[in-house]
């Protein structure tokens, strides 16, 4: 094994790239030109006294190179193809077998050297013309009134914030889940088994992978049974997705709030009783609901709740068509196949559910005409809604 490379000029080479008086070298003349091999004054000059000559001219000439400019000269200089390291690189071809080795250590040791310097060399100038403009910059005045603008909630955390104190209130926990589920946790688990037409009508974005970004709130309702067991009241607010065709009344990301009760002799009056609670305290007057049958694959009976149009108060006009009603929220009693999917005996506990559309109640509430507003992120429509 041959020994490790002798190191050269290492105090040279590791000074601070801080100008200082150029040390005048003995052994030459001048350099003819920047970059170029040093010429020694009494003829030839051996192979290893060139590398160690060429390393003291290298850092003399960094020292002067105080722009990105000169620093690149000095790079093609060095390193480009015609470069005094690329030529004494070549020139290792003339050097005797056994020296090839050791000489071309030292010169690839220079070379690295060269390289990282100039990197260095070229940092230290950049972080300095940022210092620079930092200081020109105009400075802020820190003594200036600043404006009381607090920023404010989404119209959407507001409502959510406040159904969540309310079933909180009514002894609901609150439960998060993921945007993106399996096939069995948004279809299967709440019987809607492959090819089944409900299907359809949640345009599904489906992932490679063969998951998929959850169409409703309900993809929750199994992970929440197997989590918690009966009995169990939880509400699950999420963001929904759906391959829709945007208009006025139509988004492809909205919210739902999900609700569940399951316990023994849970029944439809039940459901009525919290439904009721709820909205008349969202709404701040008292609501009249009522139900009429409505298809879901996951509830058995299922309904659509209807509530006492907010315009006028049930006796009709345009916004509730003359019928004094307003369709608010679907719901019914869970499918018997849905509990045993979670883990749940039908026969010993009953409950039901429901599928609040977060998003539609926020635009009854605060009338807004335009669901795309709520995504736009325009802070014109969004901060004028404010917690009462
Ligand atoms: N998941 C349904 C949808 O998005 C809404 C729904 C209907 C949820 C009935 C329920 C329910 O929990 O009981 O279309």
């Amino acid at each position: 094994m041959f020994p490790p490379p002798r190191s050269f000029a290492p105090a040279l080479l590791d000074a601070p790239l801080v100008r200082h008086a150029r040390a005048s070298s003995e052994k030459f003349t001048q350099s003819s030109g920047r970059g170029a091999p040093p010429r020694c004054r009494k003829g030839r000059m051996d192979m290893k006294e060139k590398i160690e000559a060429l390393a003291r001219q290298f850092q003399q000439e960094l020292e002067g190179a105080g722009t990105s400019d000169a620093v690149e000269k000095l790079r093609v200089a060095y390193l480009g193809r015609k470069g005094s390291v690329t030529q004494l690189l070549k020139g290792l071809k003339e050097v005797e077998a056994q020296q090839k080795k050791e000489l071309g250590q030292h010169i690839n040791m220079l070379k690295k050297t060269v390289e990282d310097k100039l990197s260095q060399q070229v940092e230290a100038i950049r972080r300095a013309e940022e210092q620079r403009m930092v200081e020109a910059a105009e400075q802020y005045d820190v003594t200036l009134p600043v404006g009381s603008g607090a920023g404010s909630y989404h119209p959407i955390t507001i409502v959510q914030r406040q159904l969540e104190e309310i079933f909180a209130s009514m002894g609901f926990t609150i439960e998060d889940y993921k945007e993106i589920v399996t096939d069995y946790e948004c279809f299967e688990a709440v019987n809607i088994p492959k090819d089944h037409p409900a299907r359809d009508m949640q345009d599904t974005y489906y992932l490679e992978n063969g998951q998929l970004l959850k169409t409703h709130t309900s993809a929750a309702q199994n992970a929440i049974m197997r989590k918690y067991g009966p009995p169990l009241r939880a509400i699950f607010p999420g963001r929904c997705f759906r391959n829709e065709a945007l208009d006025a009344s139509h988004e492809n990301t909205f919210f739902q709030m999900e609700g569940m009760m399951i316990d023994k002799d849970i029944s439809i009056s039940n459901l009525i009783y919290f439904m009721k609670t709820m909205l008349s305290q969202v709404f701040e007057r008292d609501i009249s609901v009522r139900l009429r049958p409505g298809f879901f694959p996951f509830v058995e009976p299922g309904f659509e709740l209807d509530i006492s149009c907010l315009i006028c108060g049930g006796e009709g006009c345009s916004t509730c068509k003359g019928s004094g009603w307003i369709e608010l929220c679907p719901c019914g009693m869970i499918h018997p196949n849905v509990l045993k999917a979670g883990g749940i005996d039908p026969e010993e506990y009953t409950g039901f559910a429901f599928g609040l559309g977060l998003t539609r109640l926020v635009m009854m509430k605060y009338g807004v005409k335009d669901i795309r507003d709520l995504n736009s992120g325009n802070l014109k429509a969004l901060s004028q809604f404010t917690h009462e």
